[in-house]
């Protein structure tokens, strides 16, 4: 029997922001596809219904052209489909090969990171959001896009305001305006690197972009850079909260991994599974389609919450539960099918393999403070925005 998409209104958008976790058991049990009023949109929680969406892009397609990400950042390959997003996919490829991350995204994100910690080191206390992974995440996106040097917080505060202008559906006219601004702002400073990477091929984004075959258009550059920017530095910057957290709140487990570092990279896949830096992310529905039992119309925008798909008990024991020792399975936080992460390694490889260790090896007896709690916040994108920490001298 099919349904129409069912309807859900006493779920608040303030429930969503503070723990979206209740929300999303509710509607993984109601049905495959609700209808969510606080949110504007119809979402999809299980893990099941998820990745059959994932394997079939031509009738759950990732293009919308009223999208506001086409509004505010240009026309990008991320919110294409076939042909289109594959030559915008290859064209960024080359600075996310194994071998380009192993031989040179690594020494450069592991100097950044001594550096960080080094500044940080003899306080013997502080708040890891600004002192350690927004400024982490924001340096290394700044060399692997290519940009000149600038203090990490303009990078953060652009990725920021695009952001928020892509999900400006009530349609505030200062957040517009700090977002067109931010996007004027990078076409500035892609425009003042341009020329060099255009001379001198590199790893770099920009420099994979302009030698690409065919090159890729300025207009494509700009706003796949500007995804890039918006979509790049939030989510290694909460994982790595994120990973932080879950150890300091099992320390169990962190002395397992510590005596253990072949443990790591199991600790970077079991946190962004317990909290996914993305907690959701678009799609419409191409035509009209059954999806477990509920009839989609053509047209419909849809939600893929991977962020509640990654807490489905019928995939995983205990979901909720931080456990770097579950039995491996895979999960969804960078999605899945055509447009799955471009990122992820060198994801895995900043959080997983540099920050988190270099931060427990160097801090001695890291612990989370008695006296300030940490705070987490959002549901489309999810993480600590306070982690107050200390340590031993
Ligand atoms: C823990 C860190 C990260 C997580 C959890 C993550 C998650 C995701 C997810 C869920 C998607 C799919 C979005 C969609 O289909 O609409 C995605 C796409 C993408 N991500 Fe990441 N991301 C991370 C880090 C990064 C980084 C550091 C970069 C770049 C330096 C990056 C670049 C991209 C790109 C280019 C795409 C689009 C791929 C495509 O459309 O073909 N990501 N990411």
């Amino acid at each position: 029997m099919t349904s129409t998409v069912p309807v859900v209104t006493d779920i608040s958008y303030q429930d969503l922001l503070d723990d979206p976790y209740p929300a999303f058991r509710r509607l993984r049990e109601t049905a495959s596809a609700v209808y969510v009023e606080a949110a504007k949109l119809t979402l999809v929680t299980r893990f099941d219904d998820i990745t059959r969406i994932e394997r079939d892009p031509a009738t759950y397609s990732a293009d919308n052209p009223v999208s506001l990400v086409n509004r505010v950042m240009g026309p990008t390959f991320m919110r294409k489909d076939g042909a289109e997003h594959a030559v915008g996919r290859k064209a960024i490829e080359p600075s996310f090969r194994p071998g380009t991350i192993k031989e040179y995204w690594t020494p450069k994100f592991t100097a950044i990171c001594e550096r960080l910690i080094d500044d940080l080191k003899d306080a013997c206390e502080a708040e890891l959001f600004g002192a350690l992974a927004a400024p982490m995440a924001s340096l290394c996106l700044m060399e692997m896009i290519g940009f000149r040097e600038m203090p990490w917080q303009t990078l953060a505060e652009w990725s920021q305001a695009l952001i928020d202008g892509a999900g400006n559906y009530a349609a505030d006219a200062e957040i517009e305006r700090k977002a067109m601004q931010a996007s004027a702002d990078v076409d500035t400073a892609i425009e003042a690197v341009l020329d060099h990477h255009r001379a001198n091929p590199n790893p770099s984004i920009l420099s994979s972009m302009v030698h690409a075959d065919p090159p890729m258009p300025t207009e494509g550059i700009r706003a796949n850079v500007k995804v890039i920017i918006g979509g790049g530095l939030n989510e290694p910057r909460d994982a790595i909260l994120t990973l932080v957290l879950g150890l300091l709140e099992n320390p169990a487990q962190r002395a397992s991994v510590i005596a253990n570092p072949e443990l790591w990279p199991a600790a970077f896949e079991e946190a962004v599974r317990w909290i996914s830096p993305i907690g959701m992310y678009p799609r419409r529905a191409a035509r009209d389609v059954e999806l477990s039992g509920v009839r989609l119309p053509e047209n419909l925008q849809i939600g893929l919450c991977v962020g509640a798909a990654n807490r489905d008990g019928k995939r995983f024991a205990d979901p909720d539960r931080f456990d770097l020792l579950r039995p491996k399975q895979s999960h969804l936080a960078f999605g899945a099918g055509p447009h799955f992460c471009a990122g992820t390694w060198v994801s895995r490889l900043t959080v997983g393999k540099i920050v988190a260790p270099m931060l427990f090896e160097r801090l001695r007896n890291l612990r989370l403070r008695d006296d300030a709690v940490p705070v987490l916040r959002g549901w489309v994108f999810r993480g600590p925005i306070s982690l107050p920490v200390q340590w031993d001298a």
